[in-house]
This record gives C-alpha cells, structure tokens and sequence, in this order.
C-alpha cells in the first residue's frame, strides 16, 4: 500500500478530489493538506508545507496541484531533498520515476492534458526506478544543492 501526501493550491480543487477518489480505488493511503475551496491562496505555501510533511517520513511520494503545476513544482525543487517533476503525458510520467526518481509529481488542474492526470499517476505508481547510470545522474541532481 501507497502512502501519499497531496496538496493543491484553489486552481486544482476539483482534480485534486478526482484524484483523491482515484488513489482510494487503489487502496492508497493519503494525507489530504487541502485546500478545498477557490479561495485564493499563495502555492508556494502549500508547495512547503507539503513537502515539510512528506520530509517528516513514511511516504512513497507527493503530489502537488495547481493552475498550471509550474509554481508548485517550482516551490518543490527548491526544498532539500525534493525532485519534482512537472508531468504533462504518459511518457514524462514514467520517466520521473524511471529516470530521475522523483519523489513529487506535479500536475495542473487548468491544462487540457491528453490523458486523464489519473492515467498518469498510474503509470508513475506501477514503473520502477531503474537504477545504475541514474543512480549516478540523480545523485548529481541531489549533489547541485550543495
Ligand atoms: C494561481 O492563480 C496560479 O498562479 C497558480 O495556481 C499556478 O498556476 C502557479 O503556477
């Protein structure tokens, strides 16, 4: 079973919830940090206080929503130990965990995607890391914060 922490920012309030019943067909368990209305709230906020939880330990990864995804995923990257990726399709989605290893996954609940964000947390969830030469590359992505 899946622990996951998610957050969204008022531009991703209806595909966050799509998402939550989603991962709850999948048995997951989830750490829902809100929001849960359109009133305006600044992402970098939420984009921290994600990652501050998912940084407390036991999750698998995080998912981080907002207009675009652009500004959270952005947030996210500047936080020790987080590598987030921006995923517009099924193919960038199973590569941030076959290449890069991410560990958030950011989507936007204003873009007109081709295949349901549902679709690609799938395909996130089921690919493996694949180790050996990204081992290397992303231990260099975790070394750039020094
Ligand atoms: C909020 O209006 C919007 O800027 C935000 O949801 C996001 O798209 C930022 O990257």
């Amino acid at each position: 079973m899946k622990k996951i922490v998610i957050a969204s920012d008022h531009g991703a309030v209806a595909l966050k919830s799509e998402i939550i019943a989603f991962l709850k067909t999948k048995q997951c368990e989830l750490k829902d940090l809100g929001v849960d209305s359109d009133d305006p709230v600044d992402y970098p906020d939420i984009a921290v206080l994600t990652c501050t939880e998912f940084k407390r330990g036991g999750y698998d990864f995080g998912i981080l929503l907002c207009g675009t995804g652009i500004g959270v995923s952005m947030t996210a990257n500047k936080i020790k130990g987080i590598r987030c990726a921006l995923i517009h399709d099924l193919f960038t989605a199973e590569m941030a965990k076959a290449h890069n290893d991410a560990n958030f996954i950011a989507f936007g609940g204003r873009v007109k995607y081709n295949v349901p964000v549902t679709k690609m947390i799938e395909k996130f969830m089921e690919t493996e890391f694949a180790g050996e030469r990204h081992c290397r590359r992303v231990g260099k992505i975790m070394d750039a914060e020094k």
